[in-house]
């Protein structure tokens, strides 16, 4: 089956069957191997990507699904000169991760959450982000990631 998308900006064809994951699209076809998969259940969040915007579970969407869509993974969300997005500086410098699993996914999860609520409290932050699980930090630091992201961007 033929879908048409784009995907980190760049227009993309694919032939794969029907019943094709978007995730699988990701990972196996186009070795985007940033958006992660940790449950295969819709919980962990681990594979969240941007479609149109908004935070999405890519093991949750079949490829059909984002015919037309944009799509932004972890590896589209820096400037073509490497220069991280502001989301992704304040994981850095707030110490927002450990092993790093879950990142790419709560990174992503934060992007549309401080696009959409800018002024978000910690308690709704908090709430907004519980869709991605994270085994190793106690979100502490992940939280003030998103307040210093929010700050960033709207700067
Ligand atoms: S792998 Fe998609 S939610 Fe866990
Ligand atoms: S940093 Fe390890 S799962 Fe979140």
């Amino acid at each position: 089956m033929q879908v048409q998308l784009h995907i980190n900006g760049k227009a993309t064809q694919l032939d794969l069957p029907p019943n094709t994951l978007l995730v699988q699209a990701l990972r196996e076809k186009l070795q985007l191997t940033g958006t992660h998969v940790g449950c295969d259940t819709s919980q962990c969040g681990a594979c969240t990507v941007l479609m149109n915007g908004r935070a999405v579970k890519s093991c949750t969407l079949l490829l059909v699904q984002a015919e037309g869509a944009q799509v932004t993974t972890i590896e589209g969300l820096a400037k073509p000169d490497g220069t991280m997005h502001p989301m992704q500086a304040a994981f850095k410098e707030c110490h927002g991760l450990q092993c790093g699993y879950c990142t790419p996914g709560m990174v992503l999860s934060a992007v549309d959450l401080v696009t959409h609520y800018p002024k978000a409290t910690e308690a709704e932050i908090r709430e907004l982000l519980d869709g991605n699980l994270c085994r190793c930090t106690g979100y502490q630091n992940i939280v003030k990631a998103v307040q210093h992201g929010a700050v960033a961007m709207a700067a």
